[in-house]
């Protein structure tokens, strides 16, 4: 009997499936379940680092991936039953990172989704730019659940959102969040992306006064609260015209709300749910390249929205405040897992830290990776991993202490006075942003 369908496949597969077992027997089926036809699947291909047992790309005119090789769109890593990928076991811990590793890999740029699966577990990753976050937690299968799994898997990865939708986040006051969002939205934008920029901490309206842009009376509050009012229609175009070239840049910016500023929290929590922001945001998923929200520095209402609302979460800190590394390692052990749990698809994720804004010395790096060193100790006792939130590029080969870092300058501090964010306005800016956007979003 020849098996067609993926539950029949599924049922037939040995308790201890090894991996040989599941490559055969379950991931063409599931490949083609996913929409993918034979010669749009390539085996054992090689990333550049490594091979990854399958890529997968559509056919796109004549170009077929099986001949071509070129442009591939999703990575399948298969492991065996022997494998526990439960979340959070090492060997799950050790597949997602091979995953990763292969996901970035030099021939995989135009790869947009990563799947592990040991045919007991299946989670599917997006890859934009640089970044990698779950699209799903890791989902126990089996014949009853199958179908419906790897249905909403498909449907995701035939629409994929265009946006990335990062959210700046520290609990602690001036780190540099809303000078982030307005220089990162700025570079990006020079960068030929198309960017929205979002105001979400109404009660110091930052980031609209700093781009000299008026404030929303009403009608934001209004989009937020009424069914049949889009966000959309609340949007303020920021233009500066790069006079040389003859063009002008243009990102978006959905202004702080003066409304939102004036009412109590208790009354605003009668109008906006958690999932508020992200469902308003749907309109410009498909729209941008990346959406900016700042938030503010508390773990309030217009935080929690603007958390929920992302998919990652970039964290300013500054080397000199241990308060500021602190409160980034409370956002990543238990503000940022308090809304991952109320999201079905495993999101946001914390972004490595930076250093913001201020000089360091070496002998202060010393100090702060001491704090750090703590930090990690302690949470790990907690039971949470953060090294690679605060160290990215640690490994035990190489015990690597890099932290990016955006320099103290003080021309990005007045360049809130001109109206125009510093990337514009000055060079070094231009390229310490840039730096920035290339470290966490760029490949
Ligand atoms: N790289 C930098 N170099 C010099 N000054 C900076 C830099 N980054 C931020 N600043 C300045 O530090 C101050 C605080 O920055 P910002 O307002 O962006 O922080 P914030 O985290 O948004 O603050 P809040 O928590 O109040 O919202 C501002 O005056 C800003 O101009
Ligand atoms: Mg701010």
């Amino acid at each position: 009997m020849t098996i067609t369908s993926l539950r029949e496949a599924m049922q037939s597969l040995p308790e201890y499936a090894p991996e040989a077992v599941v490559n055969d027997h379950f991931s063409p089926q599931l490949l083609r379940a996913l929409g993918f036809q034979p010669e749009e699947i390539h085996p054992q291909y090689n990333t550049g680092e490594g091979a990854v047992d399958k890529a997968a790309r559509k056919t796109i005119g004549d170009d077929v991936f099986l001949n071509t090789k070129s442009n591939p769109y999703l990575l399948l890593e298969l492991k065996g039953r022997d494998v526990n990928l439960s979340e959070g076991t090492a060997q799950y811990q050790t597949t997602v990172k091979q995953l990763k590793r292969y996901l970035l890999a030099p021939y995989c740029q135009t790869v947009q989704w990563g799947i592990i699966t040991n045919s007991c577990h299946i989670q599917i990753f997006r890859k934009h730019g640089k970044v990698i976050y779950p699209a799903t937690k890791c989902i126990p299968i089996d014949a009853d659940n199958i179908d419906s799994v790897i249905a909403s898997i498909r449907q995701k990865i035939e629409n994929p959102a265009k946006a990335l939708t990062v959210a700046v986040y520290n609990n602690k006051g001036g780190v540099g969040k809303t000078t982030t969002t307005v220089n990162l939205a700025a570079i990006l934008t020079f960068l030929g992306k198309k960017v929205l920029a979002v105001d979400f901490d109404p009660n110091q309206q930052d980031l609209t006064s700093s781009l000299g842009l008026p404030l929303s009376k009403g009608s934001v509050f209004e989009a937020l609260t009424e069914r049949n009012v889009e966000l959309q229609t609340t949007l303020y175009p920021y233009k500066f015209p790069l006079k040389k070239l003859k063009v002008e840049l243009r990102f978006d910016v959905i202004p702080a709300d003066q409304k939102l500023a004036e009412k109590s929290e208790n009354i605003l929590r009668n109008h906006l749910k958690q999932n508020t922001l992200y469902r308003k945001l749907e309109f410009s998923r498909q729209e941008y390249d990346y959406i900016l929200i700042d938030a503010p520095p508390n773990w309030r209402l217009f935080s929690q929205l603007a958390v929920y609302a992302a998919d990652v979460i970039l964290i300013p800190t500054k080397h000199n405040n241990l308060f500021s590394l602190e409160n980034a390692a409370m956002a990543m052990k238990k503000f940022i897992p308090e809304v991952q749990s109320q999201k079905a698809d495993g999101s946001p994720i914390p972004l490595p830290i930076f250093f913001n804004g201020e000089k360091t010395t070496p002998p202060q790096l010393a100090v702060a990776q001491q704090e750090i060193t703590n930090i990690i100790k302690t949470a790990k006792k907690e039971g949470f991993d953060l090294l690679s939130y605060f160290y990215p590029r640690y490994t035990n080969a190489k015990r690597d202490l890099h932290i990016h870092e955006v320099p103290s300058y003080a021309n990005i501090a007045s360049s809130a006075f001109s109206r125009i964010p510093a990337v514009y306005r000055d060079r070094s800016a231009h390229e310490y942003y840039k730096d920035l956007a290339q470290e966490y979003f760029l490949q």
